[in-house]
């Protein structure tokens, strides 16, 4: 033993150590002291001198001191006193952990004698630590179709103190769902469970957090949370459910294919695939049903175009299905709206054309119009232009009759196109139009009518038989056979006219023609009328006036009336040889049946057996003397002298003229007054009445001349002043006598022949 504690000093303490114990076993009892852990340093565990029954000052003298196991400096004696005190605070946790009671060994050694006191110390528990949970904060699932009364272990919270001072019980926050219960271990330590109390209900809550409170026994008690976070896991406990059980929705009809009509929606409370609903068509609409709907969406649209006139309500029943198979059902009403897309339809079913002109109210048509539509869609008007005489009347439902409004005239219009406008009154509004054609037939009710009321037409004489002279032309406003007219002459009241050996007309186009040849000096003028009549039923006619103008034709050569021509005896004048110069030998009168321009005379002097003795006065056929006559001058002389009138040809005729010079041969050629102043006294009052009416004749007749001749210088004027109207009267050449056909002298003859002046018998003789 002792060479065993003369080694190293740890093998010293172990070897002191086996001493003590085995002085302890065999020595007296310990002494124990309690003390409660974390008292603070310096604390009086106890007075060790007195404790141990010591003399005051032996520990001082007998150098007292404390060993603890391990050396450690826990706690200090002070010797002289003996107190043993605190020289740290103890922490019975960290000095004993989980041991208990935990007591602290140590021992007092004197020397002088080696003495051994044994000692205890035990610490006493404080609740000086607070429950921890492991983790701050715990998971648990729970399926939500767990039932209540289902227990749920959950970790429990350590304590470091020990006994009462340790976890005693565990409480939940508050909550509809869990309570906690506190079990207690064999060893005693404690730990919670969770029960339910309640179903859980992912749809209402899918998560819970509850705070688990874990409180120790210690006063006051120290306590310490932990978060229990539930998630509820789903289950499929729910079926779909549209948010609506009857949807209702109104379509256009006229909404294009693919057009949105609907969005249901199906909700189903469960989540992932339990939660997914897909969409699909339950029932209802049949085949030809024009509504399809996306599986995803819940969209409704339009897979056909709609009509309402077909069809106009759809009730479709839908379904939605979650993955878990559960579904729901709602109902789709889709009302179809009418659009306004049907225009009127009209349909003729009686339509009467030609109609007479000149009937009173007739019905012309008769139609019907229908509207596929409904509603104001469906209803209708019906008009015609506002300028026709023609009339709409409704007549029932949708039948109208058109009828003329009068009597139509077909010359003023022989057609008519009506139009009928059948508009509805919906939105926008639709217009059928439809035209009808109506035609008026003639009825004969104008007569010809003349372009003329009268024609007057020129023949010139001496025509080629059947020349045509003319055509008169009369026109009618009917139509057909009631305009096609025939012209004819009507009779003529005159005997002395054979009219149909004269004339004849062409009935179809009025021309008319003169048979043979007219003779201008045997008829000059002539009138007859004409009807044109047409072909209707009955007929109707009307006349015209035809002045036929026969011109002359320059076809009578002039004739001479003085000198006779045809005397056996030739007429021979007689010039007395004393006669002065311009003396009037005779005067040649002649006539020409023509008229006008080929009337108009004209005197040549052709041949004279003395030359230049003789003068002949182209115009008025006056042969005069020339010079004085004289000796040497013969008796007799002839002149032969030719008429020419001025027609185209020219024709003539030639005069020969004795003239017989005489001697002393003045007095049987004095003039009549000297004549007429023999008579015997009782002749005196019959002279006077005499003169009186030559002066009033005479006194007339020059007024005449003067109107004569105002009236042709007037003429003559206007015809300048009209420009380029040539009256044949206008070109007269001077030299120029105008004789009229008839065989008598023309007046402006006479009047030449009494303005001489000359009162000679010759003249005198020859009125
Ligand atoms: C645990 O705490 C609850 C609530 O504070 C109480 O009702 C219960 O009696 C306590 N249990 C124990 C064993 O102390
Ligand atoms: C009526 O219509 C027809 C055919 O379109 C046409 O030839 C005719 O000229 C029209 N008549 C009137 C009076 O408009
Ligand atoms: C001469 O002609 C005229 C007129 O034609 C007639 O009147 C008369 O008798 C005729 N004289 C003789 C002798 O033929």
């Amino acid at each position: 033993m002792e060479t065993a504690l003369a080694k190293t000093p740890q093998q010293r303490q172990v070897i002191f150590l086996i001493i003590l114990f085995l002085l302890c076993q065999s020595g007296s009892e310990a002494i124990r002291y309690s003390m409660p852990e974390e008292t603070k340093t310096g604390y009086l565990v106890a007075n060790l001198e007195k404790d141990l029954g010591l003399r005051v000052g032996e520990l001082a003298s007998r150098e007292a001191r404390i060993h603890l196991r391990g050396n450690k400096e826990l706690l200090g004696l002070d010797a002289e006193t003996g107190n043993l005190y605190l020289k740290e605070k103890l922490d019975r946790e960290v000095l004993c952990g989980v041991t208990e009671p935990c007591v602290l060994h140590f021992q007092l050694i004197l020397e002088n004698p080696v003495q051994f006191f044994q000692t205890d110390l035990q610490l006493t528990d404080i609740n000086d630590h607070s429950p921890e949970f492991p983790h701050r904060e715990m998971l648990l699932t729970i399926p939500e179709s767990a039932q209540p009364g289902t227990v749920i272990p959950l970790k429990a919270a350590q304590d470091s103190d020990m006994g009462s001072n340790a976890v005693q019980n565990y409480t939940v926050s508050p909550n509809l769902h869990f309570h906690v219960v506190t079990h207690s271990r064999a060893d005693g330590r404690k730990y919670p469970e969770l029960v339910l109390d309640r179903a859980l209900d992912r749809e209402e809550q899918p998560e819970l957090t509850l705070i688990l409170t874990a409180v120790d026994g210690g006063s006051p008690p120290r306590s310490g949370t932990t978060t229990v976070r539930i998630e509820v896991v789903d289950i499929n406990d729910n079926a779909p459910q549209f948010v609506q059980l009857l949807y209702e929705v109104q379509v256009p009809e006229n909404s294009p294919l693919g057009a949105l009509v609907l969005t249901v929606s199906a909700r189903d409370l469960d989540a992932g695939p339990y939660g997914n609903v897909a969409y699909s068509l339950f029932q209802g609409g049949g085949a030809s049903q024009p509504l399809v709907i996306d599986k995803v969406t819940g969209e409704i649209r339009l897979s056909k175009e709609l009509d309402f006139e077909v069809t106009n309500l759809y009730n479709i029943e839908i379904a939605a299905t979650d993955g878990g198979g559960l579904s729901g059902k709602c109902t789709v009403a889709v009302q179809v709206l009418d659009v306004n897309d049907n225009a009127p339809e009209l349909t003729i079913s009686r339509l009467t054309s030609p109609i007479p002109e000149n009937l009173p109210e007739t019905v012309v048509a008769v139609f019907s119009v229908f509207d596929l539509d409904s509603g104001e869609n469906g209803r209708m008007v019906c008009s015609i232009q506002n300028d026709l005489p023609f009339l709409l009347k409704p007549t029932f439902e949708n039948y109208y009759t058109l009828m003329t409004e009068g009597p139509l005239d077909r010359e003023s219009r022989t057609e008519y196109n009506i139009t009928i406008t059948v508009t509805d009154l919906g939105t926008p509004r639709l217009t059928t139009q439809h035209t009808i054609n109506v035609e008026v037939s003639d009825v004969n009710d104008n007569a010809p009518a003349f372009t003329q009321t009268s024609y007057t037409l020129f023949v010139q004489e001496n025509n080629s038989p059947a020349l045509h002279i003319g055509t008169i032309s009369a026109t009618d406003s009917d139509s057909g056979s009631n305009a096609h007219i025939t012209y004819s002459l009507l009779p003529i009241h005159d005997p002395q006219l054979a009219l149909d050996s004269l004339i004849s007309i062409n009935a179809d186009n009025g021309q008319l023609f003169a048979l043979r040849a007219l003779d201008y000096e045997t008829l000059q003028t002539f009138e007859f009328r004409v009807e044109a009549t047409d072909q209707g039923s009955p007929a109707l006619s009307s006349q015209a006036l035809v002045r036929v103008l026969v011109l002359d034709a320059n076809d009578n050569a002039p004739f001479v009336l003085y000198p006779l021509q045809n005397a056996s005896a030739p007429c021979t004048e007689l010039l007395p040889r004393a006669a002065e110069p311009g003396y009037l030998v005779t005067k040649v009168v002649a006539v020409d049946r023509d008229s006008g321009q080929n009337a108009w005379l004209s005197f040549q002097l052709l041949k004279a057996t003395e030359p230049g003795l003789f003068t002949l006065w182209a115009h008025n056929g006056e042969v005069r003397t020339a010079r004085l006559l004289s000796e040497r001058d013969a008796p007799k002389h002839r002149l032969l002298l030719l008429v020419k009138d001025n027609g185209d040809p020219q024709r003539s005729a030639s005069v020969t003229l004795h003239v017989l010079v005489v001697d002393g041969f003045s007095q049987p050629y004095l003039p009549l007054p000297e004549v007429a102043q023999e008579p015997a006294e009782e002749d005196d009052v019959l002279t006077l009445y005499l003169v009186i009416a030559l002066a009033s004749v005479s006194s007339l007749f020059l007024l005449s001349v003067l109107l004569f001749v105002g009236m042709r210088l007037c003429r003559r004027t206007r015809a300048a002043s009209l420009g380029g109207c040539s009256v044949p009267e206008g070109h007269f050449p001077g030299y120029l006598m105008d004789v009229s056909g008839a065989g008598t002298l023309s007046q402006s003859y006479r009047y030449e022949v009494c303005l001489t002046g000359d009162s000679r018998t010759t003249d005198l003789n020859l009125f």
